[in-house]
């Protein structure tokens, strides 16, 4: 028997790097998927998945997922995406909740969300030394959430109306290695470092209200000052500030980098009748306008 399951990619709204020391952050989840099959077999484990560059997260899940559930791993897993894992959209923990639904589905075991949540964090921290979850959260509860360090707090808030223009910088950042290389230099000088994350993590609580009330104009502030923050860490980049300055110069609301930083890509908050406007003043500087609904 052929089971099938599939979970969101995301968008970092606020506080990314913030939550990886113990802060909240938003998060939200974008129509793009990953699907995944799984059938049993006879033979030996096997994975078919063309558009799966890093296939240790589909291995890691299986083997943490077997393990726990003490079945065994003779199946076919077959992977496939609605988006490029370019883009940061979170294409790794998207796979990685969709391999752990498609088994609990297959073996007929009943899961919770939050040992969903738990097997595919561990999984995340396994393959990728470094995360907070926020990724694995959303794509396990959907939607717009409210997200405190490896899952201490996973709130689901009410969000409505929300336009966002996407911009892709056109490089693809390394997460690991730029969390990484923020927790040396926290070393050296981590009151400073402290600090930066205070501030944003009062943001993350201002724009829980403003999100929620859709106050888009207090949002598209807190957005400017989550950026500039990020700027002081040291993880943005040309392109994403130029992207964000072009946003805010067209129209929109604010904008920052979403995610890592270091490439990926940048959110700007917009009114309706400014899409196209904000669109076109990112594709002006060669950036790559990414049409995904968001809040799924
Ligand atoms: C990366 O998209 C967001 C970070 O906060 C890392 C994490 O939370 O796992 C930088």
């Amino acid at each position: 028997m052929n089971i099938k399951a599939s979970a969101p990619g995301k968008l970092m709204l606020f506080g990314e790097h913030a939550v990886v020391y113990g802060y909240p952050c938003i998060v939200t989840t974008v129509s793009p998927r990953v699907y995944v099959e799984v059938e049993k077999t006879s033979g030996q484990f096997k994975i078919d998945a063309p558009q799966v560059k890093d296939l240790r997260f589909v291995e890691e899940t299986v083997k943490q997922f077997c393990e726990k559930y003490k079945v065994d791993s003779k199946i076919l897993i077959k992977t496939y995406s609605d988006f490029s894992s370019k883009f940061g959209l979170g294409s790794s923990s998207a796979v990685t909740v969709a391999t752990v639904v498609a088994l609990s589905k297959l073996y007929e075991i009943k899961i919770s969300k939050k040992e969903i949540f738990d097997l595919g964090y561990k999984v995340i921290l396994n393959v990728q030394g470094v995360g907070s979850g926020f990724d694995i959260a959303t794509a396990t509860y959907g939607g717009t959430i409210y997200f405190v360090t490896g899952g201490k707090i996973i709130e689901q808030l009410i969000v409505k109306g929300m336009h966002l223009v996407i911009g892709y910088s056109g490089t693809k950042a390394d997460t690991s290695y730029i969390v990484k290389n923020l927790e040396l230099r926290i070393h050296n000088s981590e009151l400073e470092h402290r600090k930066i994350f205070e501030k944003i993590s009062k943001i993350v609580e201002e724009a829980k209200i403003s999100l929620v009330n859709a106050d888009w104009k207090t949002t598209g502030e807190l957005m400017n000052q989550n950026h500039k923050l990020l700027q002081e860490l040291g993880v943005s980049t040309e392109k994403l500030d130029k992207m964000c300055q072009v946003a805010v110069n067209a129209g929109a609301f604010g904008a920052k980098l979403s995610g890592a930083g270091g490439g990926d890509c940048m959110i700007s908050l917009v009114s309706e009748d400014k899409i196209k406007k904000v669109e076109s003043s990112i594709i002006n500087i060669c950036g790559e306008v990414i049409h995904v609904n968001t809040n799924i």
